[in-house]
């Protein structure tokens, strides 16, 4: 099984950036901690980050046929993208919406979400464990059918 992970703006400042609100592990550390989680459960994680949306389309679209899932924290580009929600209908792979912090408690335009409606399911609040519990949502899912 393949799953890919990936992260849009501002998740490569992971650590750096608002650590109140993203806490303190680096995006070093947590592509390690997922590539660590992926070795463990037997599946391939392929690792993606970009600050371009375009760059990300393109990624979902390079997904057909490579990945068996998506786990994907698209940043910023969640409240406004519709080029990345078409991407991954394009594709339609089972997918998985991460939020580090919980979206839905902060400022009203963090509550709106294009990508929603293209997952299965939304992981948000979670900190960085939201990842993880994604891929297992992924395995999971594989394994009952
Ligand atoms: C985020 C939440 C977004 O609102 C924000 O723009 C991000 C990160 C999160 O992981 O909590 O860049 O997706």
């Amino acid at each position: 099984m393949n799953i890919r992970v990936i992260n849009g703006p501002n998740l490569n400042m992971l650590g750096i950036r608002e650590p109140d609100i993203y806490g303190k592990t680096t995006y070093a550390s947590l592509c390690q901690m997922i590539k660590d989680y992926a070795d463990e459960k037997g599946v391939d994680v392929e690792l993606f980050q970009s600050n371009h949306e375009g760059d990300l389309v393109d990624y979902i679209q390079d997904s057909l046929g490579k990945a068996d899932g998506i786990v994907i924290n698209p940043g910023a580009y969640t409240h406004t993208s519709i080029a990345i929600l078409d991407a991954a209908k394009a594709v339609n792979l089972p997918m998985v919406e991460v939020h580090i912090s919980d979206v839905d408690e902060r400022e009203p335009f963090r509550k709106t979400s294009y990508i929603r409606a293209a997952c299965l399911k939304t992981i948000s609040g979670h900190g960085i464990s939201g990842y993880t519990e994604a891929i297992d949502f992924l395995i999971g899912r594989k394994n009952e059918g």
